[in-house]
């Protein structure tokens, strides 16, 4: 079996590894978009560019020209440089030979080499599946511990009015001091520093349990190059804020994201409400006020996606309050670098 790395610039190459991610997302969630290969490649190529934020690299596993594993590996560059993290899928028709740790030895070995000492990865499992995915035979096998579960839940949109009516206007009350604005694909430019500052703090405010993810580094500019790049990824990207009157700064926020070809899915991304501001309803504000935009501006989604760790108990009752139903869990897992 050999290994290989796949270049970027050659779409036949790229389309190969990303061949194998799709018969995975084909045969675990048949119905959903997932994926598309104009966002892997994307991601990809964006991270071979020499000022990435994070560089990242796809291999294949061959064997007698057949490509039955797929992996990429990410290197965190402007912050968090003794991680990596890496995506290692092997085809469902080729699972139990060797690929996925011959893939993994190369990536372990690429890691060692930038320096790095913790590896992070993560499962989706799907409903039924919970707990006894291959996995979680794979990963201890090779070393890895499972850090996290993050439940996914599924929001059906439109929401019901009557239900955004009511949740509005209860939270309203609590939120007197606040404002809330809106945006699509780029945050209003008097509001960046502030992105900028509550980006840092999504990056370590979250539960971790014991990830060794580390507070990352934003500047107006970094925000900027990442909004670029979802666009680059033919997504289109929703936000919503609460300004703090007395104070004029940007305390809470939510964004979303759509890919533009399967519009009937979208991604709930980061939502984060300061600390010292928790307690008066902004995170549902915001997340009512996005949704609302989202609805507007492209009617055609019909389901959005969160993530949520299974002791995020906050974050949780306010999906429930819009509906939410449990469709499956992703696994967070970390390996030491020896
Ligand atoms: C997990 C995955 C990558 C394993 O790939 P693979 O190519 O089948 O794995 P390998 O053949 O290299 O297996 C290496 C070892 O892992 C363990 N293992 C792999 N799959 C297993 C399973 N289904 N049940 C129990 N143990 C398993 C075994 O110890 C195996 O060694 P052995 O075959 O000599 O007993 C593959 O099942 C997959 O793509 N799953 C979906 C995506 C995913 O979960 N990625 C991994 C994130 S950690």
């Amino acid at each position: 079996m050999e290994v290989r790395e796949v270049d970027p610039r050659d779409d036949a190459a790229v389309a190969e590894w990303f061949a194998v991610i799709d018969a995975w997302q084909r045969a675990g969630r048949p119905d959903e978009p997932g994926w598309l290969l104009h966002e892997q490649a994307a991601i990809l190529r964006l991270g071979a560019e020499p000022d990435a934020d994070e560089r990242r690299v796809g291999l294949v596993a061959v064997e007698d020209g057949q490509v039955l594993a797929a992996a990429r590996l990410d290197l965190p560059v402007a912050d968090n440089t003794h991680l990596a993290d890496v995506l290692l899928i092997t085809h469902p028709g080729h699972r139990r030979r060797g690929a996925g740790r011959a893939l993994l030895g190369e990536v372990e070995r690429r890691a060692r080499e930038a320096g790095r000492t913790t590896l992070t990865a993560s499962s989706d499992e799907v409903p039924g599946e919970e707990g006894r995915s291959a996995s979680r035979g794979f990963g201890p096998a090779l070393g890895f511990q499972a850090m996290q579960a993050e439940v996914r839940r599924d929001i059906a949109l439109p929401l019901d009015p009557a239900v955004v009516s009511g949740l509005a206007a209860v939270a309203a009350e609590y939120a007197a001091d606040d404002d809330l604005r809106t945006w699509r694909d780029a945050v209003p430019e008097d509001l960046v520093e502030d992105q900028a500052h509550l980006f840092r703090r999504m990056s370590t405010d979250v539960p971790l349990a014991d990830l060794d993810w580390r507070e990352e580094v934003w500047d107006a500019a970094r925000v900027r190059r990442d909004e670029q790049d979802v666009q680059a990824m033919g997504r289109t990207l929703f936000g919503a804020g609460a300004v703090h009157r007395p104070t004029g700064r940007m305390v809470a926020y939510t964004t979303m994201g759509v890919a533009l070809a399967a519009p009937e899915r979208a991604y709930q991304w980061d939502t984060l409400v300061l600390t010292e501001h928790r307690g008066h309803r902004l995170g549902t504000l915001v997340k009512l006020a996005c949704l609302q935009r989202l609805a507007d501006e492209v009617p055609e989604v019909r389901f959005i996606s969160t993530w949520n760790a299974a002791e995020n108990a906050p974050m949780i009752r306010v999906n429930d309050s819009l509906g939410a139903k449990v469709n499956g869990q992703l696994v967070n897992w970390q390996k030491r670098l020896p």
